[in-house]
């Protein structure tokens, strides 16, 4: 018994042996096992493929420039330089605001820039830039009802529309300390359709970004902006993100990179000329 023993134990070492060798060798010869830089990747491809939400003027929206359709504005600005510092172009797919994350997650594009806020229960999935924009967060009302709302609490009392999936909705809706908890909050997937309801009457006020409250308060008629900011001042952030690093792609210098197009730009003074370009465009 004894001997057998010794024999199996003798059998089992070899095995695990072997199985170790094999693991590591498979790794030496540039197996699946090395992990990829990402923005060799994208340089490889030769494009950047941008995820975006392009209903968000000044943001992003759609224009047809040269009798053809575009997705311009200030965060086109922005990834348009981030793609030239990487020596790439960009390709854009434009989605639901709400499925961009989940976009991203599942590879199919390499980074989102939506005028998308850093906040802690995205960054659990996410990586994201330097925040490269900071605005507050205004409502629009019906022109004439400008001081309906003296604070933030006001909003319990009419009917609030939001975009479905952003911080705004959150705010807005969430129980969270800190929150509004108004739980029949209207909420859309696109700011032009919340900008309808608001017009037929259907919805009071529409929290959103206060550059994208001025945009939308020049090219609709009878609305106006509220005279509050809603919640915290600094609360509209704006940053690109990319999927967190794994075992498999590392996304360590794809980062740096977008970070430092953002730096540069911030510092040449480009990202407020960018902004009000896009305000131009976007008249
Ligand atoms: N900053 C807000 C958020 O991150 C709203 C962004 C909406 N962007 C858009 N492209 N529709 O949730």
């Amino acid at each position: 018994m004894k001997g057998l023993k010794k024999i199996l134990g003798l059998t089992l070492a070899a095995m695990m042996t072997i199985s170790l060798v094999g693991c590591s060798s498979s790794g030496d010869d540039g197996g699946d096992s090395k992990t990829a830089d990402k923005l060799q990747q994208i340089k490889d491809a030769g494009v950047l493929k941008v995820g975006t939400s392009a209903e968000y003027s000044p943001y992003e929206f759609h224009k047809v420039v040269d009798g053809e359709d575009k997705i311009v504005g200030f965060d086109d600005f922005i990834v348009q330089e981030i793609a030239k510092d990487m020596g790439v172009k960009v390709e854009y797919t434009d989605m639901d605001f709400d499925g961009l994350l989940g976009a991203l997650q599942a590879d199919k594009v390499d980074i989102v820039l939506a005028g998308m806020t850093p906040d802690e229960t995205r960054k659990k999935s996410v990586d994201f830039s330097e925040i490269y924009y900071t605005n507050s967060n205004v409502c629009i009302v019906a022109k004439g009802k400008e001081d309906s709302i003296k604070s933030s609490e006001d909003l319990k009392n009419l009917k609030v529309g939001v975009q479905k999936g952003t911080t705004q909705a959150d705010y807005v809706t969430s129980d969270k300390e800190g929150c509004l908890g108004i739980s029949d909050a209207t909420q859309l997937k696109k700011i032009p359709d919340l900008m309808l309801e608001l017009q037929n009457g259907k919805i009071d006020v529409i929290v959103t970004g206060k550059a994208v409250a001025e945009i939308n308060v020049k090219n609709y008629k009878n609305v106006a902006i509220g005279n509050t900011t809603i919640g915290d001042e600094v609360a509209e952030t704006a940053a690109a993100a990319i999927k967190k690093s794994d075992d498999k792609v590392d996304n360590t210098a794809f980062l740096k990179s977008v970070n430092d197009t953002i730096a540069k730009l911030d510092k040449d003074g480009k990202i407020d000329e960018y902004m009000q370009q896009a305000l131009e465009l976007a008249k």
